[in-house]
């Protein structure tokens, strides 16, 4: 057991995040590549004014209409993704472990916040999973890789709150913890995770060609 966490704390651990960072860039380049290929005509009328004003529309919680549309769904999408972002980035117990590595960490908040908004993701991440299953329209495009995903996004915050609350025994628990928030971190480049940074891309070509060139915003 001790073995098991020394590897997943360690070498495991820069693998995942070499695969993770490394893994996105090399999607990133292939795509660009590829879109250079197939698709030069839309770069002359690239604008980056209109890329950037799509995704600040996509950012605010319902700035654009398609969210306006859905707005409790909207809600929760947006709940999700700010406790997803915050709490792995600002969580105190994961901010003292960058400081022992590299001696750099990011300010952190109160334990009693993170673990408040580690419930309100899990409620979240519950309404988007009931979403799949209620809305025809959603159930009809999912897929059992779809729930996979949801249900890797989810598992380091349950194993990570477990863990915290020492409920069951505290190293197996933070073994499925690290091991939990590895195989996501290894799962985003290669999976839909991936738009964390091609939604950027997506969200500016799409503002610009249908609402520069084609006059049909979307906010
Ligand atoms: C991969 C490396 C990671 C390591 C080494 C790590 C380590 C830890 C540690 C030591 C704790 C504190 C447990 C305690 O207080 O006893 C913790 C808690 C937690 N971690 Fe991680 N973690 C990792 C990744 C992640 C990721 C990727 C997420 C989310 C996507 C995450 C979400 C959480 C949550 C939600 C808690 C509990 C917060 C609370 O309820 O107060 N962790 N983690
Ligand atoms: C800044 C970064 C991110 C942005 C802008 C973003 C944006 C979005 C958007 C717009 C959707 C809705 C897609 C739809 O209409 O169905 C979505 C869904 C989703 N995102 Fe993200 N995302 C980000 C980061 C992440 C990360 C880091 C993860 C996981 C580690 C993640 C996990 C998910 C999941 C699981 C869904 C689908 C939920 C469902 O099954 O309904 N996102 N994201």
């Amino acid at each position: 057991m001790n073995n098991l966490y020394t590897f997943l704390s360690g070498p495991a651990l820069w693998a995942a995040f070499i695969i993770f960072i490394g893994g996105l860039g090399l999607r990133v380049a292939f795509l660009f590549g590829l879109s250079l290929e197939r698709d030069r005509v839309f770069y002359n009328h690239a604008d980056a004014g209109w890329g950037f004003r799509s995704i600040l529309h996509w950012l605010i919680p319902l700035g654009s209409v398609s969210l306006r549309e859905q707005p409790f769904f909207a809600v929760a999408f947006y709940v999700f993704h700010v406790c997803l972002l915050a709490v792995p980035l600002f969580l105190l117990a994961h901010n003292i472990l960058w400081r022992e590595a590299f001696g750099i960490s990011l300010p952190s908040m109160a334990d009693s916040v993170s673990d408040i908004l580690t419930i309100v993701f899990i409620i979240a991440a519950l309404v988007l999973l009931l979403r799949r299953f209620m809305r025809p329209e959603v159930r009809i495009l999912t897929s059992a890789w779809d729930y996979v995903l949801l249900l890797l996004s989810a598992l380091p915050f349950v194993t990570g709150f477990l863990a915290y609350h020492q409920v069951g025994p505290y190293r197996v628990m933070m073994i499925a913890h690290i091991l939990s928030a590895e195989v996501l971190l290894v799962v985003i480049p290669f999976s839909k995770l991936a738009h964390m940074v091609l939604f950027f891309f997506s969200r500016a070509f799409i503002g610009f060609e249908m609402g520069q060139r084609r006059g049909a915003r979307t906010w």
